[in-house]
């Protein structure tokens, strides 16, 4: 007696024929219920392709906010900067690129991080606070002109403020209103007369002539050739000329940063601080390096680090690296520049060379820095093969 459990212990127990049987028995059913079948079988082919196309586009859309992609818009800058090396590393005249430059060099577009920061994460550092995508740190005490700005260049190579809109003077006037203070020293320095046009920004960051805010008969060198904010009174908000060696309290000035990474991941914003980065400066950070490399060597390493040889874009970035050395009397430092001539370059990771400051143009077309307590700043070219210590660069945020 055979005792039917399920259609396992069926088939175990029957023999050949039975199982004949069982196939025939399916292919009728194929054969009696094809149109059903045939529909479910289109069913589940329209779901998983479905699926497939759903999860294509989430996947998608989430790359957008990955930082893969930005490691992928990393990777491209690499290429452009390769064809830079092979066309160095290969000492290729250079000066067909100036021909062309138009073509070749706009082609060399630098990641959006060398720019702004996004305003969405802009952070300050040293005890400084986020106003208008600028950071402002108050000190209360009174100090000469140059004393003032000493004590600014100590916190990361900060300046005494600067104001270059009617937004900002108001945030200004906000920022220092309830210190009871009289006056702020600022950035701007007046040398010339009474010429509003020759008030400069220091350092080398523009002059007064779009915005300025000076109360009737300033600016005047006569009474000296440093720029005060008033604090509080009548004319708070409005500048006045000072002779520099008069005490003020003073405001000091960096640019915002990145702190570190925001992912959205399911739409929650992570932050993670970027610990590796010590030297945070305008959405960038900065590696120093005190072994020597030739030009190629010292690139590599960089690269090595998601980095690049540093690309220099302004006198305050340049004041941010003396920083960087100022436990060391003198160095010379290699830099990611490669000249041209005297006021052409290109740096190794892409960006615009706007801002240059070759004092001494040398036999070698790659470019060293002088840094140190003692040292100017001047940049000078000097052949490639030279050994040099160096320093990274990368956006703040990317990582390896
Ligand atoms: C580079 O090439 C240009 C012409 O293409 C020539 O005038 C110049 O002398 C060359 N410079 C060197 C250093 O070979
Ligand atoms: C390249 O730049 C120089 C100086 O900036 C300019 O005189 C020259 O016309 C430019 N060449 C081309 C092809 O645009
Ligand atoms: C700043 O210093 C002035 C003069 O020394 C003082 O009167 C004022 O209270 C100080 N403000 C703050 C916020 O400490
Ligand atoms: C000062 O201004 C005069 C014209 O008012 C100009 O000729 C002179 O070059 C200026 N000096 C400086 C150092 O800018
Ligand atoms: C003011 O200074 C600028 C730059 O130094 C100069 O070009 C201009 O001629 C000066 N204007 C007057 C009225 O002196
Ligand atoms: C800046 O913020 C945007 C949006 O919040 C984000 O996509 C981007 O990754 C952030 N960049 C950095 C460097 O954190
Ligand atoms: C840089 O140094 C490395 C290793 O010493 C060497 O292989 C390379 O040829 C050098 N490159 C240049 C441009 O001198």
């Amino acid at each position: 007696m055979v005792v039917k459990f399920d259609d396992a212990t069926t088939l175990e127990e029957n023999d050949n024929g039975a199982l004949q049987t069982h196939f025939e028995n399916s292919v009728a059913f194929v054969m009696d219920h094809w149109k059903p079948l045939l529909i479910g079988g289109i069913s589940v082919f329209v779901l998983l392709v479905s699926v497939f196309l759903i999860t294509f586009f989430a996947t998608s859309l989430l790359l957008r906010v990955h930082p893969k992609r930005r490691r992928k818009r990393v990777q491209n800058l690499k290429l452009r900067q390769k064809l830079v090396y092979f066309l160095f590393l290969n000492s290729v005249n250079f000066s067909f690129i100036h021909s062309e430059n138009s073509t070749t060099i706009t082609s060399v577009t630098p990641p959006d991080s060398y720019t702004t920061v996004d305003p969405r994460n802009q952070s300050c550092t040293n005890h400084f606070t986020l106003i208008n995508g600028k950071c402002w740190r108050m000190f209360n005490l009174t100090h000469s002109r140059t004393s003032a700005d000493g004590i600014c260049f100590l916190h990361n190579g900060a300046t005494l403020v600067s104001i270059k809109s009617a937004n900002e003077n108001r945030a200004l006037v906000d920022f220092v209103k309830n210190e009871h203070l009289d006056t702020v020293w600022t950035g701007l320095l007046c040398n010339n007369g009474t010429n509003i046009t020759s008030c400069i920004w220091d350092i080398q960051a523009g002059t007064a002539a779009r915005y300025s805010n000076f109360e009737a008969g300033y600016p005047d060198v006569t009474y000296g050739g440093c720029v005060y904010f008033t604090a509080s009174g009548k004319a708070i908000g409005q500048w006045g000329s000072a002779q520099c060696s008069q005490s003020m309290a003073f405001v000091c000035e960096l640019p915002a940063t990145v702190l570190g990474e925001k992912i959205d991941l399911d739409s929650f914003l992570v932050l993670f601080p970027d610990e590796t980065c010590i030297f945070n400066y305008n959405g960038n950070c900065y590696t120093r390096f005190d072994n020597y490399w030739n030009f190629s060597g010292a690139q590599r390493e960089c690269e090595s680090r998601c980095s690049n040889l540093v690309s220099i874009h302004s006198a305050n970035e340049m004041r941010f690296i003396q920083t960087i050395y100022s436990d060391v009397q003198s160095a010379f430092i290699r830099i990611g520049g490669i000249a041209m001539s005297q006021d052409f370059l290109i740096w190794t990771d892409g960006s615009p060379g706007d801002f240059d400051n070759i004092q001494y143009f040398q036999p070698g077309s790659c470019i060293i820095m002088a840094t140190g307590t003692s040292k100017s700043g001047y940049w000078y070219t000097h052949p490639c093969d030279q050994g040099y210590v160096y320093l990274c660069k990368r956006p703040a945020g990317v990582h390896c």
